[in-house]
């Protein structure tokens, strides 16, 4: 017999869900794709205040809203799920994707240690403080919550330069892993999803280019011809994750068949 529950995969029909880093690309598509499937709330986190203000209300005030919320700072990441759990009753899903990337090109050689710093603490720390207080809150609740971070290409390869950025990808899986293990006994899903090179507010600016200069050199980065990787695509999977009620402890790459070459040939193409 088929349970009728399997196969309505595509709805977050009630659902409340925090997205760090909503204000700006990957999490502004996701918030706007969850909205479009029937999400109840959507609470963009972000340090963006006057942009994540813009996109909550371009969303619609009923249905989206905005908090200031510096992911490395753990009383506001508690603060940040406990007003939501207040004010909408509970949380269902966590897309933990607010991250940075290392503002040079360094090699190992020169690793700048402060620099190293700040990225951990986004990257990592911030990956670890969301998931720690969604997985309680939806403990304390008995709610079989989805939990999705975002990784990388990066988090599986290594690369020629951004060693730091590299590697706080990298610890986002054994955060996934481990999550996911830990957490499954609550009926608790963690999943990652890991997107190839994309022209955003972030791969723009760290390079000093236009989207469509960004496009050009991200196309070089996948094997798959014919199409370029947007927002769009990465916020499917998410929803994909954020949905489906049997996977977990998985990292669904967003690649079109990653060419790990590509990011290690020369200092402006590195890997994000
Ligand atoms: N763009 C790419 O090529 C690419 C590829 C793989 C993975 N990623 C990852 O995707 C995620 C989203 O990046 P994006 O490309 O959409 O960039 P983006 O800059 O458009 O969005 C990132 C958002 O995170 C927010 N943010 C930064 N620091 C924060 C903090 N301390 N607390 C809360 N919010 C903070 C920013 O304000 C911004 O709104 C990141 O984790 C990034 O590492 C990006």
């Amino acid at each position: 017999m088929t349970d009728s529950t399997v196969g309505n995969h595509r709805s977050l029909k009630g659902k409340v869900a925090i997205i760090t880093g909503g204000a700006s690309g990957i999490g502004e598509a996701t918030a706007r794709l969850f909205t479009q499937h029937g999400t109840r709330m959507v609470v963009i986190a972000d340090i963006q205040d006057q942009l994540g203000k813009q996109v909550a209300s371009s969303i619609g005030i009923d249905k989206c809203s905005y908090v200031h919320c510096d992911v490395s700072d753990e009383d506001q990441v508690k603060s940040t799920v406990e007003s939501t759990v207040e004010k909408y009753g509970q949380l269902d899903i966590m897309f933990s994707n607010a991250g940075i990337l290392s503002s040079s090109e360094q090699t190992v050689l020169e690793l700048d240690i402060l620099g190293f710093d700040r990225l951990f603490a986004v990257n990592v720390r911030g990956m670890a403080l969301c998931v720690k207080h969604a997985a309680r809150a939806m403990v304390e609740r008995g709610v079989s919550g989805s939990i999705v971070c975002t990784g990388s290409v990066a988090a599986s390869h290594g690369a020629k330069a951004r060693t730091d950025y590299c590697m706080t990808k990298h610890a986002v899986l054994g955060l996934v892993r481990s999550a996911s293990l830990q957490l499954g006994e609550h009926g608790i899903r963690v999943n990652s999803v890991s997107p190839n090179g994309l022209a955003t507010p972030l791969t723009c600016r760290v390079q000093g280019k236009s989207v469509e200069e960004v496009e050009k050199v991200y196309e070089t980065f996948a094997r798959l011809k014919g199409v370029l990787l947007k927002v769009e695509h990465v916020a499917d999977a998410v929803l994909f994750l954020a949905c489906n009620e049997f996977v977990s402890g998985h990292d669904l790459v967003v690649d079109g068949v990653f060419v790990p070459s590509s990011s290690t040939t020369t200092t402006t193409t590195t890997t994000t």
